[in-house]
């Protein structure tokens, strides 16, 4: 059960220009080997994954605003992709290496058990109706997959624009054995300072939503 739809969308004329100029330098093409992640970045900077990062604007801020840091974005919708590779260009941000693979079976087959100092996942996609619960990413099974390539003491780190997701997010990370929450209240944290607004989040806010932080540190 995948936890996306393939949107369609057309590459604008920029993000296929990005696509082929800098694809070859920043991104990970597809196939089934497990990465060196050190030989993918080139240093031995601790490695923080984003997993669905739209458009990529929350991704190459935190990658700018922290140079000691690597970033590896996962995203299914290509459009999305270009568009941070043209960032990426722009702004001259070299710490970031993208896959455009479905998450899922890129961590499966591909992340090294514990190399990830933190994974972030902002807006993931809300799945409101009850039979599409089942879609939702953060499902148990799927945090202990994260787990299992995340360092002792790495940040799993969640928002959420929608207040019954955000409910299903604590309830999943309650079952869990390899994380505590950071939550001085036992639920939800003040948005960090490193988070930048998302393009999904000013959406949810414009129509009034409440905006929550979940924030676990691996045991
Ligand atoms: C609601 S959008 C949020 C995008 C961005 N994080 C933001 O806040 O603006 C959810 C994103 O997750 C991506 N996505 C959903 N499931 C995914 C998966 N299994 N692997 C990679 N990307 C996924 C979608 O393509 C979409 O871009």
């Amino acid at each position: 059960m995948r936890s996306f739809v393939l949107r369609g969308g057309r590459l604008t004329a920029g993000q296929s220009r990005a696509l082929r100029e800098f694809w070859p330098q920043f991104g990970i093409d597809k196939n089934e080997s497990l990465l060196d992640l050190r030989t993918l970045f080139g240093n031995d900077a601790p490695v923080i994954m984003e997993i669905g990062f739209g458009n990529g604007d929350a991704t190459w801020q935190m990658a700018q605003a922290c140079p000691d840091e690597n970033y590896l974005g996962v995203e299914v919708h290509q459009p999305g992709v270009g568009h941070l590779l043209l960032k990426m260009k722009e702004y001259g941000i070299t710490n970031i290496r993208i896959a455009n693979d479905d998450a899922v079976e890129f961590i499966r087959a591909r992340v090294p058990e514990e190399s990830l100092a933190g994974v972030r996942i902002y807006f993931p996609d809300p799945w409101p109706k009850k039979r599409h619960y089942k879609r939702r990413l953060i499902q148990p099974a799927f945090i202990k997959l994260l787990a299992s390539r995340m360092r002792l003491g790495a940040l799993l780190h969640l928002a959420t624009d929608w207040e019954a997701y955000a409910e299903h997010m604590l309830e999943a990370m309650k079952s869990s054995n390899d994380f505590v929450n950071l939550s001085p209240s036992g639920d939800f944290c003040e948005q960090p300072d490193w988070r930048p607004q998302t393009k999904y989040e000013k959406r949810g806010e414009c129509l009034g939503h409440r905006v929550r932080d979940l924030l676990f540190k691996k045991i």
